[in-house]
């Protein structure tokens, strides 16, 4: 359904609030990453450009309603946007003195301090509807949160809009969920089946290919007949994963598991890696990360590939020596053709670390929010814009 864009809406010398997520990882009060930062700059700049007077509401972490807490202000958060907008961009403590003229830009303290955002109380919901003329939904991490002031304050607004994050997020999602040019190639890792058990069944119809990475391809190896020794696997989802693969041979589409695997007596720093066979695995040793046959295969699917989506690493990248794979995977996409939409926290870092992450066609913001679009489900936010059309 139709989703009124910020283009559409007149901003002239109104007030939009534009929920954004701001949500950047702290250290010690000092922000580690700010790209949730950037992110949000061009439907700031777009509507102070416009004529209208901004107010930003996000959240930062996860607070006890109604109990301020420093380490989750968003006092840095203002401090980095006055810097980046090159505009003085206030912190307000609350709704008394959230304002602003045009050409002018505040930001609202925590929402998650307000009693009610989580539950979604209508009437902070409609306090936070009425701060402005138009209400902007732009916080495209925290979509599928049916709180306040994601979902509830979009229902309420005089009007409310997606911001152009958000839109590019959406648009992203939806050239490979909906109208996916193919070969469709989905590269799915991480380390529980369990969590992307609801991917997995979604994708399966969509795509050509599936790949299983990291702890997810352990539990695809033992239910193919592998040993996989002492590495991470769920064994109770050995049928479910038996399933799937079924599923996959029944419709015709290509599963390939790892050939060749690096295992270790234990996931840490400098262990001696071996080279192994699937199947050759000894009982004592750990999966780590797939090896060089298994990066070829991969390699050589993938460059038939017109659309990928890439959530979740196939190794222990980020301990020294498992990462060969998941870099390899990262710089197979990122000198692909295929549009290639990266989603989910680790595989954005793996992708960000090895400075590739200009290369692929899409990464996205949100971590959660990318996994429910995966898994087909509708983020409230989306419901809530699609019911204000
Ligand atoms: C995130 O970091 O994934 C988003 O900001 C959502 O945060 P939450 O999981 O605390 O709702």
């Amino acid at each position: 359904m139709p989703i009124k864009q910020l283009q559409e809406v007149d901003i002239k010398r109104k007030t939009l609030v534009i929920r954004q997520d701001l949500n950047a990882p702290m250290k010690d009060g000092h922000i580690t990453n700010d790209k949730r930062i950037r992110a949000a700059l061009s439907t700031i700049e777009t509507a102070l450009a416009g004529g209208a007077g901004v107010i930003v509401l996000s959240h930062l972490g996860r607070p006890t309603e109604e109990q301020y807490e420093e380490q989750f202000s968003l006092k840095p958060v203002a401090e980095r946007l006055t810097k980046l907008l090159g505009l003085a961009v206030p912190l307000v403590a609350g709704f008394e003195d959230a304002k602003a003229a045009p050409g002018q830009c505040v930001l609202m303290e925590n929402v998650r301090f307000l009693k009610g955002e989580k539950k979604n109380d209508p009437t902070l919901a409609a306090k936070l509807a009425a701060l402005g003329d138009v209400y902007v939904m732009d916080a495209f991490g925290a979509a599928h949160r049916a709180h306040a002031s994601t979902e509830g304050a979009v229902h309420l607004a005089p009007v409310a809009c997606v911001g152009l994050l958000m839109a590019a997020e959406l648009a992203a999602f939806a050239k490979v969920m909906d109208r996916p040019q193919r070969p469709l190639v989905a590269v799915i890792g991480g380390s529980k089946v369990s969590t992307k058990l609801g991917i997995l069944k979604n994708l399966l119809d969509k795509i050509d290919s599936l790949i299983v990475g990291g702890g997810i391809a352990n539990t695809f190896l033992a239910a193919a007949g592998c040993n996989v020794g002492a590495s991470f696997c769920e064994r109770d989802l050995i049928p479910e994963a038996e399933k799937i693969m079924n599923q996959a041979k029944t419709q015709g589409k290509e599963l390939p598991l790892p050939v060749d695997l690096v295992t270790a007596a234990e996931l840490a720093p400098g262990q001696k890696a071996v080279s192994r066979e699937a199947g050759a695995v000894q009982d004592k040793e750990m999966i780590l990360d797939i090896g060089p046959k298994t990066v070829e295969r991969y390699a050589a699917l993938l460059d038939k590939a017109a659309t990928v989506v890439w959530n979740g690493p196939v190794g222990a990248f980020e301990t020294d020596p498992f990462g060969a794979g998941t870099k390899a995977l990262a710089t197979i996409l990122a000198n692909s053709k295929a549009f290639v939409v990266v989603g989910g926290g680790d595989s954005v870092a793996a992708v960000e670390g090895y400075g590739l992450a200009d290369k692929m066609g899409y990464i996205s913001t949100g971590s959660g929010a990318s996994l429910e679009l995966l898994e087909g489900k509708v983020l409230p936010s989306v419901a809530a814009l699609e019911d204000r059309g």
